[in-house]
């Protein structure tokens, strides 16, 4: 009798609940020491259900525990998405003795013969997010007509001295200030014609950067998340915009900007950014939630479903004389690393078969190649199994291949290819492929260009190999290392 090994989809080096259902990433704060990652979780079953806040810790975005759920439903509804920030100064009056966080969440309330209620809501925690106390003034946002009213992103504008909310409403996203979180005021919306409207915008954040890091040069960056429509098979997706913001109004660089896509994968939705990162630190991080509303309720995991993407570094940087938003893979992922193979340059038959003595389910590789040539790499291949990820020299883009990489029935959209044009800088092509147990994500040149796609292949399915399309072709340079977050320093 043969026994086939079941699948274990639960990523190595990816956050995802011990047991049951999460979806977008919530109130990501800093704070004494830890990242916080609050999720959407449905704590009753592996798919979307009464929504509360799952909450999980970590020292250094790597290894993660997941503590005890933060928020429970009440009487206002369930806990839809929304922020947390740090309240340094009391503004709110909840914190006499030591600064501590306020969360800001979306209230959805379900009644029996009117569309659904959402408002926003406050809750604080004295004890570094482990227990939690909603505020008795709640909710402290409401609309009179808005029926898509949420997922408030919060955080503190030095230049007014006031905090900022960001609010995606239907269409648009609205923005509103407040001295202490209680009492918010209308400035401004934005959207109406600009960007992509082929779905409910959700999920915003709103941030400024300093464009190739020069402070002199501070541009803000606004997230929209667009959700799933059948007219679209990509599905659920983020756009991005780059602008100026007067703690009023947020005006665009271009009057009608281009669609700007965060990810050219299917799987990254709803990320948003961390708050209250030390300013001697400095980065922006951010966190994306690893599925799509096409088919997350369907993905083939048992005991959980719902995972978060790796957590990325985002910068501004000038291409082609415009800034764009770059995305790197928070650096403390390093310190998880066990070298497996370093290869300078080197013909394709022979980095083929040294990438054929390996079998992993999980790894980080990184590639060099002449930019004038088409090459993939083979990731979790097996009995009629590949997950291609390339460099299509004569469209000039990075792909994922997915269509063969495993179990797909799930959803007839699943299957496919998905493509993002690669502006090479210099004549070498790099990817930096970081390949778990269900997922890959492709960075691409220096960040400009990023993939995040879920794969579902067999256990057995560990090869990995390299093509290309002519025989002389050579890699540069490959790295491959093993991602143990155990042995971590
Ligand atoms: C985005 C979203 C949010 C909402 C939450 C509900 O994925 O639809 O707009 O707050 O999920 O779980």
């Amino acid at each position: 009798m043969t026994t086939i090994a079941r699948p274990n989809y639960r990523g190595k080096y990816h956050f995802s609940p011990r047991r049951n259902w999460m979806n977008d990433p919530n109130g990501l704060v800093y704070f004494a020491g830890e990242y916080h990652l609050f999720y959407q979780h449905y704590p009753h079953g592996t798919t979307w259900g009464p929504m509360h806040w799952g909450h999980a810790v970590s020292k250094d975005l790597v290894r993660w525990e997941e503590l005890d759920i933060a928020l429970a439903p009440d009487e206002n509804g369930t806990i839809f998405s929304g922020s947390a920030v740090v309240d340094w100064r009391n503004t709110t009056g909840f914190f006499a003795a030591e600064p501590g966080l306020v969360a800001i969440f979306t209230h959805h309330l379900e009644r029996p013969g009117k569309p659904p209620l959402q408002t926003q809501s406050l809750a604080y925690s004295k004890d570094k997010g482990r227990t939690w106390t909603k505020y008795e003034g709640n909710p402290v946002l409401a609309h009179d007509e808005l029926v898509d009213f949420r997922d408030p992103k919060v955080f503190w504008h030095e230049n007014t001295g006031r905090w900022i909310m960001i609010l995606a409403c239907g269409q648009t996203v609205c923005l509103y200030h407040s001295p202490d979180l209680k009492t918010w005021t209308f400035g401004s919306e934005f959207g109406r014609g600009v960007g992509f409207h082929g779905g409910v915008w959700e999920c915003p954040d709103l941030f400024p950067l300093a464009v190739d890091g020069d402070a002199s040069r501070l541009k803000w960056v606004m997230l929209v998340s667009v959700g799933d429509a059948p007219a679209y098979k990509e599905g659920s997706r983020t756009q991005y915009f780059i602008g100026d913001f007067d703690g009023v109004t947020f005006t665009p660089d271009q009057a009608s900007p281009p669609v700007r896509w965060l990810d050219y994968g299917r799987d990254n939705y709803a990320a948003v950014s961390w708050s209250d990162i030390p300013a001697e630190d400095g980065r922006r991080l951010l966190v994306g939630w690893m599925s799509n509303w096409k088919y997350a309720n369907l993905t083939p995991t048992e005991d959980f479903r719902g995972a978060a993407t790796l957590p990325r570094e985002l910068t501004l940087e000038t291409r082609g004389g415009e800034a764009v938003l770059v995305q790197r893979p928070a650096r403390e992922l390093a310190r998880a690393r066990v070298p497996l193979l370093a290869l300078g340059r080197t013909a394709c038959a022979a980095a083929d078969a040294a990438l054929r003595s390996l079998q992993l389910d999980s790894c980080e590789l990184v590639a060099e190649a002449a930019s004038d040539r088409s090459f993939a790499f083979k990731v979790r291949a097996g009995e009629g199994q590949e997950t291609l990820i390339g460099f299509d020299a004569a469209a000039g883009e990075v792909y994922v291949d997915r269509t063969r990489s495993g179990q797909h029935a799930f959803h007839e959209h699943f299957r496919g290819v998905h493509a993002a044009k690669l502006q090479v800088i210099g004549d070498a092509v790099r990817l930096h492929i970081w390949v778990d147990r269900s997922s890959v994500e492709v960075f691409a040149g220096e960040g400009e260009a990023v993939i995040t796609d879920l794969i579902f292949p067999d256990a057995g399915s560990t090869g990995m190999g390299l093509i290309a399309d002519q025989e002389d072709f050579e890699l540069i340079s490959l790295t491959v290392h093993q991602l143990e977050p155990s042995a971590m320093d």
